[in-house]
């Protein structure tokens, strides 16, 4: 901090801290905690490590705030203070980049990376200047909006938006806003005279999920994605707005440098590693690569992890790293020669909305669906997605006719966003939901507070077959080769009533069936063999669809207790007792159990022996004691597995689980273990890369026996 405070004296200025602080200890106090907010704004918002409270942060900033009051003199154009906005605009002025921003071109597949090094070497003067040299930085192409921001001196003095590459908006005000942008460059003298640093705002998701619930909660419009958001939010004219929303800026590139004295950057990466000690945020995974082989790989793991990142990403950008190169090689009319985008396929795309469709779920819910024509999102065909409930229909404005913005994010459901108005048809009607269950014909009813409308019918088919695919899909049993399509005829010709009715099936019956040869209906048996014989307790509990008990809360209640008839006998003040079951969960559990038709199906599953148990506990009476969890190697450490081991992976996760760990579905830092087996990819060099423990199978079976887990 010391090195922020001192820079900010003139250069060769001779008076010292001691003679200003006796001249005007206005000016002295004023600087020092300028120096400080600024210290503790880069630890809180760009490092993510503040040091003191909130508290402690607000009264330094007012004592500024009435120190430039008493004093407007003091107050400079780097002063914290004018991060909190609060003008009102008139409007954008624009200003001519002095170094246009070019776009970049975009490669789509691993040939056209291939074909654009080989025009990079085509034209590169092999002659003049030895051989190219094929060294790529490259990092994750954020999906926000390019600025450039200005600095002479040290000093924040402009920034400006990309505009059309020549002339950009002047966003200066708004900038100044933005938390992890340095209104003075960090490090010690010397500074460079001039640096224009390029890159992009964006909102993480996080930020942009939490921005829509406050405009909604407000209600304004909300955005239809986080990149939408960010431009809003830099074009704002009303500052305090602008000021409350967490606009992020990541640098990935300069415009115009005269580095003055300041050491000059000659690598691409060296500059990556400058702009963060200059303060900035960089793009997350930035990675030099030493050939082009290693971009490819680089670009197909980003590609696998796009969902991990905390911010939306549409792709990959490779750079030269060497900075003379870059220059040499220079520009085409539209873009570097030096550096390419890997374009990924897009998370949202516009189609026509067909027809929706009012979907019954397992708890009866009415979802309306949107038939869609097919379209590619995100690298998959979409032709369904959900529209939530009436009420969102209503606020998103949906009709059947419209083009529609569909979006896919992660292995969420595809959702629609909204519609295009500017394409509605004329004649178009709202959509008047159903007063009846479409299924069953019984009449829908609302629960106070609730959005849904539900089918009250118990024995709803709709209702019945979506408990049954529940029970065997992978939240609940994990039954693998059981498809819902046969799960749908077995229900519709009433072969199957219950989940029970499963066990029940013989390979020679289901033969009946057209197009189920006697392999399949074989695997279909075993499959449900194995999980009647191997299912852990929780996996059974979270089968049941009890509502509000998602698969944590599964875990948790056979940690808590013996088998389905402990819980059972659970009174709601021993569930209630349990860490992070409130009322509502209680009082959910106690009412399935307190329905005579669950107890009657409980009572199969035990006589088709489909009854684990867990630990070593017997149930006594009303209520059971409190269970431990298993003590070993294993128990309460984080496990994923990847890559082929000798037994399906989802053995090995019930192996691991039996003894306490939790498997978790992605690489994170908190992942204790990765399991890998042969031909492990992405997960394992994300694991290396974030420094989790990775363990070959036989390291892995051995910490099992030490778990006490016997193997033949
Ligand atoms: S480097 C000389 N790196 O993508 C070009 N650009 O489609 C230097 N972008 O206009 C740009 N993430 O606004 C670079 N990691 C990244 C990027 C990135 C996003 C933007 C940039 C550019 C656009 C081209």
């Amino acid at each position: 901090m010391s090195s922020i405070t001192k820079k900010q004296q003139p250069s060769g200025q001779q008076s010292s801290l001691l003679d200003l602080a006796q001249e005007d200890p206005d000016l002295v106090r004023a600087r020092k905690l300028a120096a400080e907010l600024e210290y503790h704004n880069y630890l809180y918002h760009t490092l993510d490590a503040p040091i003191i409270s909130d508290e402690a942060y607000d009264a330094l900033y007012r004592e500024l705030v009435a120190l430039e009051e008493r004093r407007p003199d003091l107050r400079t154009a780097d002063s914290p203070t004018l991060r909190v906005g609060g003008r009102l605009l008139e409007g954008l002025s624009k200003k001519a980049h002095r170094h246009r921003m070019y776009g970049l071109d975009n490669v789509f597949s691993e040939q056209e990376w291939r074909d654009f090094v080989e025009r990079m070497e085509r034209a590169w003067d092999v002659q003049a200047n030895g051989a190219l040299p094929l060294t790529f930085w490259c990092d994750p192409k954020l999906d926000g909006l390019a600025l450039e921001i200005i600095y002479e001196n040290g000093v924040l003095q402009e920034a400006l938006t990309r505009g059309d590459g020549e002339i950009g908006e002047v966003v200066t005000e708004a900038v100044r806003t933005i938390r992890t942008v340095p209104l003075r460059l960090h490090g010690a003298d010397p500074l460079p005279v001039r640096l224009e640093v390029r890159g992009e705002v964006v909102l993480f998701r996080k930020d942009f999920v939490a921005l829509n619930a406050r405009q909604k909660a407000l209600g304004r419009k909300t955005f239809s994605n986080a990149r939408n958001a960010a431009a809003g939010t830099l074009r704002q004219l009303d500052l305090s707005e602008t000021g409350s929303r967490p606009l992020r800026f990541l640098a990935y590139s300069l415009g115009e440098v005269d580095w003055g004295h300041a050491a000059p950057c000659l690598y691409h990466s060296a500059l990556m590693a400058r702009l963060s000690e200059y303060g900035f945020l960089t793009p997350p995974e930035g990675k030099l690569c030493f050939a082009p082989d290693e971009v490819v790989r680089y670009v197909q793991w980003v590609h696998d992890n796009r969902q991990n990142f905390p911010v939306d990403i549409d792709g990959a950008v490779a750079k030269q790293d060497n900075l003379e190169v870059q220059k040499v090689l220079g520009f085409t009319a539209r873009a570097p020669r030096f550096a390419v985008a890997f374009k990924f396929p897009a998370m949202q795309a516009q189609t026509l909305l067909q027809a929706i469709e009012v979907q019954v779920g397992r708890t009866g819910a009415l979802t309306p669906v949107a038939v869609l024509t097919p379209v590619a999102v995100g690298g998959v065909i979409v032709s369904r997605a959900t529209l939530h409930n009436e009420a969102e229909i209503r606020k998103r404005d949906v009709r059947v006719g419209d083009t529609v913005i569909v979006q896919r994010a992660g292995d969420v459901i595809p959702e629609v966003v909204g519609p295009v108005l500017a394409m509605r048809p004329k004649d178009s009607q709202e959509f008047v939901f159903p007063s009846t269950c479409p299924a069953c014909g019984q009449p829908v009813y609302r629960e106070a507070g609730e959005a849904i409308l539900r089918c009250a019918n118990l024995s709803c088919p709709a209702v019945r077959l979506r408990s049954i695919i529940h029970f065997v899909s992978k939240t609940g049993l994990d039954v693998q080769g059981v498809g819902q399509k046969w799960i749908a005829q077995l229900v519709q010709c009433e072969r199957i009533q219950s989940p029970a009715d499963l066990f029940t099936l013989t390979v020679q019956e289901l033969q009946q069936f057209e197009r189920m040869g006697e392999k399949l209906a074989q695997n279909f048996v075993d499959a449900l063999e194995a999980a009647r014989t191997t299912a852990p307790l929780h996996r059974l509990v979270s089968a049941l669809g009890i509502r509000h008990v998602g698969e944590q809360t599964a875990r948790a209640l056979a940690i808590r207790f013996h088998d389905l008839d402990a819980l059972k006998n659970a009174s709601i003040e021993t569930l209630q007792a349990m860490p992070d079951i409130g009322p509502e969960v209680a009082a959910s559990i106690h009412n399935f159990f307190a329905s005579p038709a669950n107890c009657v199906l409980m009572e199969r599953f035990k006589t088709l022996g489909l009854w684990p148990t867990q630990g070593s506990c017997e149930a006594s009476g009303d209520d059971e004691p409190e269970r431990q969890l298993p003590v070993g190697p294993l128990s309460g450490k984080t496990i994923l597995f990847t890559g082929t081991l000798s037994v399906p992976r989802g053995k090995a996760q019930q192996w691991a689980e039996s003894v306490g760990a939790v498997h978790l579905s992605g690489v994170s830092k908190k992942l204790d273990y990765l399991v890998a087996g042969e031909k492990a990819g992405s997960k394992l060099e994300k694991a290396r890369l974030l420094g989790v423990t990775v363990l070959d199978e036989a390291a892995f079976r051995k910490l099992l026996e030490e778990s006490g887990v016997l193997f033949a």
